[in-house]
């Protein structure tokens, strides 16, 4: 070990050499396909080969940043075309170091001043763009997956009948989520946590545009309640992740109105869409929502992970937890809903909480929240143009037309039959995944295999779209 690990200025050095590293490798990200693998595909056995152990010596650290730099996927490449994680703004990730630097904990107040007062405000920015009034508020929690459980948590408390917290699910009847056949895994995995069990989601069909059919909702909710199960609150995918569809927001709202059944919307992926003014009215009944989750670390371009979780009746917050834990949160009771809003950590499930508010906060004071708008209404463009581009070329289908910036299609041509299309799309999306020349996913859809892009790197042009194409051909007919 150097002499002194804490010497300041040791932290300088490797400070300015490690931050030139990573511009060096935004240049050659940045460069396209002259540049190295979007992803140098390696097997996991032997990546977990090449990092043994060894912790005896000191590795020079440069070294190290520079081997994971190489390996890892370049998600500012403009081939990346892959999963829903954003290219971050490179202020916003020295905005990370930042906050892991300082490391506070920002779920109690005092460990984390800053962050929390900034966190209070930018949930009421988001709250004002989501259309709700005065009283809407929420928190920041780490990822779509623990927002979704958060919010769900909150549904319960308000809506289970019975105290879910003090009795558990002996306290009533067992409960019941209506939600999309598209929905997010996550608010599945949310309602078995949540004691709900296997038919604790009652999923609810889509049409051909994978969009959630409000005309079989009531039908949904009949069956479930004939199945003995008390329907507790609806799930709206704003988008959904495998087609990116936007479920009727505005008619599921009427229906949970109609039934007093709370409206939950998964916004983790699409919420971002209201940043625009354009695209805002796609997202049309979102303002009428009890709670939205929202992943800044998907379109608002911040470094992962960073989501806001939404309640239009703020006080809703307060009842997602409800232990009692004095030792942190000075004097107040567990049942008190008037706590302090500052102890954030009552109302998230991090108890020691990364600095979220200072990310978010700055990252949209320093770019400003009409450039990510325009960030948005670029991808939401350029997906759709992909789409054009797609059904003009005649050797390739879309699953639908896309709602935002998540594209599904596959590769129809070189004389394959219709027997052959799964196979195809998955060795043809394998090829490409070792070559590195692009990354993009897959998915199935309705029992078939397809492509899956996402294109939200803002440096993905038309240009790399076509080159995408002709890869696609290229390796197909290898
Ligand atoms: C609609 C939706 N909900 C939830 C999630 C989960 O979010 P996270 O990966 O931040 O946990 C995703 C992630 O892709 C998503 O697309």
């Amino acid at each position: 070990m150097t002499a002194d690990p804490f010497d300041p200025e040791l932290f300088r050095a490797r400070g300015h050499a490690i931050v030139d590293r990573l511009a060096d490798h935004l240049v050659a990200a940045s460069r396209g396909p002259e540049g190295s693998p979007v992803l140098p595909w390696v097997p996991p056995a032997e990546m977990a080969k090449r990092w043994p152990a060894t912790f005896d010596a000191p590795t020079d650290p440069l070294a190290l940043v520079d081997a994971v730099v190489r390996g890892s996927n370049h998600l500012h490449d403009p081939r990346y075309v892959g999963h829903q994680v954003t290219s971050p703004l490179p202020t916003a990730a020295l905005f990370e170091l930042v906050a892991t630097l300082l490391n506070n904990g920002s779920a109690v107040y005092e460990m984390g001043p800053v962050s929390i007062g900034m966190e209070r405000s930018v949930l009421g920015f988001l709250a004002q763009k989501l259309g709700f009034g005065a009283g809407a508020d929420g928190v920041l929690t780490s990822g779509g997956s623990a927002g979704n459980l958060t919010a769900l948590l909150a549904m319960r408390q308000a809506m289970a009948g019975y105290d879910a917290w003090g009795q558990g699910s002996a306290g009533g009847p067992p409960l019941a989520i209506l939600a999309s056949d598209q929905t997010h895994y996550c608010v599945k995995r949310s309602a078995q946590i949540l004691g709900l069990g296997d038919d604790g989601v009652a999923s609810v069909p889509t049409d051909d545009a994978f969009r959630l059919r409000p005309d079989l909702l009531e039908g949904a909710l009949a069956e479930a309640t004939a199945r003995g199960r008390k329907v507790i609150g609806v799930v709206g995918s704003a988008c959904s992740t495998a087609t990116g569809a936007i479920d009727p927001l505005d008619e599921i709202a009427d229906f949970a109105e109609r039934h007093g059944l709370w409206f939950h919307v998964d916004g983790a992926h699409g919420a971002s869409l209201v940043l625009s003014t354009s695209l805002a009215p796609r997202l049309r009944g979102i303002e009428r929502a009890s709670s939205v989750v929202w992943d800044a670390h998907k379109m608002m371009l911040t470094p992962a992970l960073l989501t806001a979780v939404v309640f239009r009746e703020g006080r809703r917050s307060y009842e997602s937890f409800a232990q009692e834990a004095s030792y942190l949160f000075a004097g107040q009771a567990a049942a008190d809903h008037e706590r302090n809003w500052w102890d954030v950590g009552q109302r998230t499930l991090e108890c020691t909480k990364r600095m979220m508010g200072f990310v978010l906060y700055a990252t949209l004071a320093t770019h400003g929240a009409a450039a990510i708008g325009a960030y948005v209404e670029g991808r939401v463009a350029l997906t759709a143009r992909f789409a054009d581009m797609l059904t003009e070329a005649g050797d390739f289908e879309i699953a639908t037309p896309p709602d935002a910036n998540i594209l599904c299609f596959r590769f129809t041509g070189g004389g394959l039959a219709d027997s052959e299309l799964d196979d195809a799309q998955a060795r043809v999306r394998q090829r490409i995944l070792e070559r590195g020349a692009f990354y993009l996913v897959q998915t199935r859809l309705r029992g078939g295999l397809w492509l899956r892009v996402t294109l939200i790197n803002p440096r993905t042009d038309e240009s790399h779209l076509v080159a995408l194409m002709d890869e696609i051909r290229r390796v197909a007919a290898a």
